[in-house]
């Protein structure tokens, strides 16, 4: 027995089988039918197709089978592709043999349906051209992320997801049950990193990360996908170089990979392609508010919410890194500023057009005293605090590191409207099925 020798439709709409007798196998996109006559298109992981089919050019019993099958109905073609300037993508495939393999039933999506309705149908809508596309950038993200640093000889190293400490404040934390005892799941990697760069120096690591957001908001989940890196003996400036370096090296990735996708997705392209070659700038958090100042009441030692970063934004079109935000209003291991003690060692990159904030990170504080005492006044037992203290005890070095937001930055290249398409199955504050 000869085994079928399947095509993808990428090769097809490449123009690379044109007048070849050749065999598919996909999903019903659309379907319509007269008479003697059913016009099919199909879907695969490459694209789509249109497949003319024929009563008299298949066997009766296959032609009314394509009548039958509804949308979503899975099935194999085999046929002739011909180019047809009047089909999507450009050429169409003249049916000799169908085979259906699951006769769907009656598809439950129809146009023009309510955001709520897709995601309570999100197992079915990710096979949607628009969710496919949006996950395929994000491949390409991911994959660019991992390329970025093990090029630059950082090794990936992993920490544990159930944590007994706070990282980024005890506000957001999910408690969960841990036999007789209690624990966090991951609100960041970064304490378990500070330790493992005593060993292995440079690493990266990109995981599952958890937050009780409350507020709803089109950039917050409860379950993202966080990027971190983590160096010995950089400081801020060595790290904010490296985070525009990985943006850009991240956009260049997907204008390689996914211009069909960005295409579908009414990305524009000349723009972003600017943008990954363009320097971005630094600024301090006092220079963001004087800018700011210029349009709100602001003062200084606000945190910048969406709203104030929407304003600064108006005045860039790339991203921009905001140094040296007030210490108060920082996580624990934020160090002082030797120069400017009221602000700290940090950053925040922030994307244009509204998507916020898609990096943050810092220097690491040296200093056990200081520490403790802001630990203290955010009401943390300092004896679970105590393990993280003796990287401080044992040949302590200046280090620094930051976490990339995985679905903010596929939200922003992609120019999607809210951050749950960024991610396959979403959670918020309101959802965790299915
Ligand atoms: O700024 P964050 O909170 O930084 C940290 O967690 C550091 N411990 C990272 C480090 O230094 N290793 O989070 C980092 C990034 C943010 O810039 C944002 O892009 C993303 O993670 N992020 C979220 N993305 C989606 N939903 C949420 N609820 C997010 N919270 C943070
Ligand atoms: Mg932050």
């Amino acid at each position: 027995m000869t085994k079928t020798k399947w095509t993808n439709i990428k090769d097809i709409i490449e123009g690379n089988k044109t007048g070849k007798k050749i065999n598919i196998r996909g999903w019903i996109y659309r379907s319509r039918s007269s008479g003697n006559i059913v016009f099919m298109v199909i879907r695969d992981n490459g694209g789509i197709l249109q497949a003319t089919i024929k009563k008299g050019n298949l066997p009766d019993e296959d032609f009314n089978d394509a009548k039958k099958a509804l949308i979503e109905s899975s099935l194999e073609l085999e046929g002739v592709i011909r180019e047809d300037k009047r089909a999507p993508g450009g050429y169409e495939l003249k049916v000799s043999n169908l085979n259906i393999i699951n006769f769907a039933e009656k598809f439950p999506i129809v146009k023009d349906q309510s955001p709520e309705f897709l995601l309570d149908k999100r197992h079915l809508w990710i096979r949607s051209q628009y969710l496919n596309s949006i996950l395929k950038v994000r491949s390409t993200v991911v994959g660019a992320i991992h390329k970025f640093f093990r090029k630059r000889g950082y090794y990936e190293f992993d920490a544990p997801v159930l944590q007994p400490n706070q990282c980024e404040g005890g506000s957001t934390l999910f408690q969960v049950k841990y036999y007789n005892n209690k624990t966090f799941l991951s609100q960041s990697w970064q304490l378990y990193a500070e330790a493992a760069i005593f060993s292995l120096e440079k690493i990266y690591n990109m995981g599952p990360t958890f937050r009780a957001e409350r507020s709803k908001t089109s950039r917050h989940l409860s379950e993202f996908w966080m990027a971190e890196m983590e160096v010995a003996w950089a400081d801020l400036y060595d790290i904010t170089e490296i985070a525009k370096e990985e943006i850009k090296f991240i956009m260049k990735e997907v204008l390689k990979q996914n211009k069909s996708d960005l295409e579908y997705l009414n990305q524009d392209i000349k723009k972003l392609e600017k943008i990954s070659k363009s320097k971005f700038p630094t600024i301090t958090y006092t220079e963001a508010i004087n800018i700011l100042k210029k349009h709100m009441d602001i003062d200084w030692g606000k945190d910048l919410r969406t709203l104030e970063e929407n304003k600064l934004m108006e005045h860039f079109e790339t991203p921009v890194v905001v140094t040296n935000y007030p210490v108060e209003i920082m996580a624990f291991y934020k160090p002082k500023d030797p120069k400017d003690n009221k602000t700290a060692l940090c950053f925040d990159m922030i994307a244009p057009g509204g998507y916020g904030e898609i990096v943050g990170g810092s220097q690491r504080s040296l200093d056990i005293n200081d520490m403790t005492n802001r630990l203290k006044e955010m009401g943390e037992s300092i004896d679970n605090y105590d393990w993280y203290f003796d990287l401080r005890r044992y040949g302590s070095v200046p280090h620094s590191g930051y976490g990339l937001g995985v679905e903010r930055v596929v939200a922003w290249i992609c120019g999607i409207e809210n951050i749950k398409d960024a991610i396959p199955f979403p959670r918020t504050v309101l959802r965790f099925r299915p």
